[in-house]
């Protein structure tokens, strides 16, 4: 069995990380265009390395929950049946990695990565974004911004994730809003495909409509019963 799981903020919101649209949500303190567009970042590089930096002081003491744990163990279960899943992600936090996945899809990027906005040369990178910083590829400064995809920018691995779409059995989508594309037209793209489709979310999504399963509650009760409910059925 092949599962595609897309997993957005809600996953991690039980290990501190903030979600972006609910209340409290980080679009409802920052614009996203001051912070998240290639725009913002050429009017105020100081203002956008501030935000991705607190973002980044904040992740080092982030812990995986049970539903990170849950789709690690899943992870597991399939390959030992000779099946698949694929760990697609929206999030830039590195928690599923922490829980034990080993293969995860960083659609929109990672904040411990941080990319030469002058040559595109990217490197692992968990302290400060700074102006001063010097690329050792093109030997430039003033271009360090994180690798994370910005509003007006194509998500990263989609050759990889339609491949993955095609083959799956079932998609599953846990934590998110379905409220950014091209992420949020996966659900219908696998209906499309005649691949059953679930929803595990706190509340229903924009898109809930378009799934043949949903369950509601906290990822870290919903995500770890669903998957031993899939891998009972193995
Ligand atoms: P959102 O903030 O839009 O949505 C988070 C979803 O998680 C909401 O539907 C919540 O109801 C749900 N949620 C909150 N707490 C939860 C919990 N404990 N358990 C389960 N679900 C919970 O975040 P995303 O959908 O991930 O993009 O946002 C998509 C993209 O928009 C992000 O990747 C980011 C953002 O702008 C970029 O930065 C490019």
């Amino acid at each position: 069995m092949n599962i595609f799981a897309l997993t957005g903020a809600g996953v991690s919101a039980e290990s501190g990380l903030g979600t972006f649209r609910d209340k409290d949500g980080v679009w409802t303190k920052y614009d996203l265009n001051d912070v998240a567009t290639p725009e913002g970042f050429a009017r105020n590089p100081a203002l956008v390395r501030d935000f991705y930096n607190a973002r980044r002081a904040n992740l080092a003491g982030a812990q995986p929950n049970a539903a990170h744990a849950a789709l690690a163990r899943l992870e597991t279960a399939l390959a030992a049946r000779g099946g698949e899943l694929f760990l697609c992600t929206q999030n830039v936090d590195d928690l599923h990695e922490k829980a034990g996945s080993g293969r995860v899809i960083h659609m929109h990027g990672e904040l411990a990565v941080t990319r030469c906005h002058h040559c595109a040369a990217t490197w692992p990178d968990t302290g400060s974004l700074s102006a001063d910083t010097v690329c050792a590829a093109c030997g430039r400064a003033g271009g360090a911004r994180p690798h994370v995809v910005w509003f007006g920018e194509i998500p990263l691995f989609m050759d990889a994730i339609e491949d993955a779409l095609a083959r799956a059995d079932l998609f599953v989508s846990i934590g998110t809003s379905g409220s950014v594309y091209p992420a949020a037209g996966f659900v219908a793209e696998a209906r499309a495909m005649g691949i059953a489709t679930c929803e595990l979310n706190l509340e229903p999504s924009a898109n809930a409509y378009v799934f043949d399963e949903k369950r509601y509650g906290a990822a870290s009760a919903v995500v770890p019963a669903w998957v031993e409910g899939v891998i009972a059925g193995l």
